[in-house]
């Protein structure tokens, strides 16, 4: 039996334990899309919630204009992510900017080295190397509380794409076998382990 004495308490700068990554697209002012990193972001149905630090372009850009795609990236496209990461499309930089060492880049598809695809709903481009892309729009912006510099942006899905190489034969759904997200466990990139077990909710082919 676990006791007590096993654990201590600690003070982690970060409560990053793990979470897939996507690749935000959000439309810039001048008609081109920006693209950013993104790992605080979770699905509950068909709503999408996205965390969003005030000091970036994505926030600013879903203010604006309430259309995003949420892309997807494979494992094997963590150094996209990560060029993401050190990049915004917003100018001029703020000190939030100068202190985590994040430099401005106009064309983040440049930047980071994925290419874009016209989305069939939304205005901004998807990423066409992430192997799913999900077009959404934007039904609320919830704030921060005061302390807290960030903005939880709640969007609904509108249509997914999904590339065949993560699909089943009939293409009809994920095959769990050929999918994996890419992870962020604190600051470091994992891929999908082992199949560990599977839900009484799971379908029987795939999900
Ligand atoms: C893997 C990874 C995940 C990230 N997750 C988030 C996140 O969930 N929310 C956020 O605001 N910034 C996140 N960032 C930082 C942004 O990508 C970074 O601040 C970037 O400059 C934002 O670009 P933008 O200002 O053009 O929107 C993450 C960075 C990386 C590398």
């Amino acid at each position: 039996m676990t006791s007590a004495a096993e654990f201590t308490q600690i003070s982690p700068e970060i409560l990053y334990f793990g979470t897939p990554v996507a690749v935000l697209s959000s439309l810039n002012p001048d008609g081109t899309t920006n693209l950013a990193a993104l790992s605080s972001f979770w699905a509950l149905g068909e709503r999408l919630m996205l965390g969003l630090t005030v000091f970036g372009q994505s926030a600013a850009n879903l203010r604006r204009h309430g259309q995003c795609v949420v892309n997807l990236p494979s494992p094997g496209q963590w150094q996209e992510v990560e060029r993401l990461g050190y990049t915004t499309g917003r100018t001029p930089l703020t000190d939030y900017h100068r202190t985590a060492g994040i430099l401005h880049a106009k064309d983040k598809f440049a930047a980071s080295g994925f290419t874009p695809l016209p989305a069939q709903y939304v205005a901004p481009a998807r990423a066409a190397q992430c192997p799913v892309q999900i077009e959404a729009d934007v039904i609320a912006i919830h704030p921060a509380s005061e302390d807290a510099p960030f903005v939880y942006i709640e969007t609904r899905k509108l249509l997914v794409h999904a590339h065949r190489d993560v699909l089943n034969s009939s293409a009809t759904r994920f095959d769990i076998g050929a999918w994996s997200p890419l992870f962020y466990v604190f600051r470091h990139y994992f891929g999908k382990g082992s199949h560990l077990g599977t839900s009484f909710r799971a379908a029987s082919e795939t999900d």
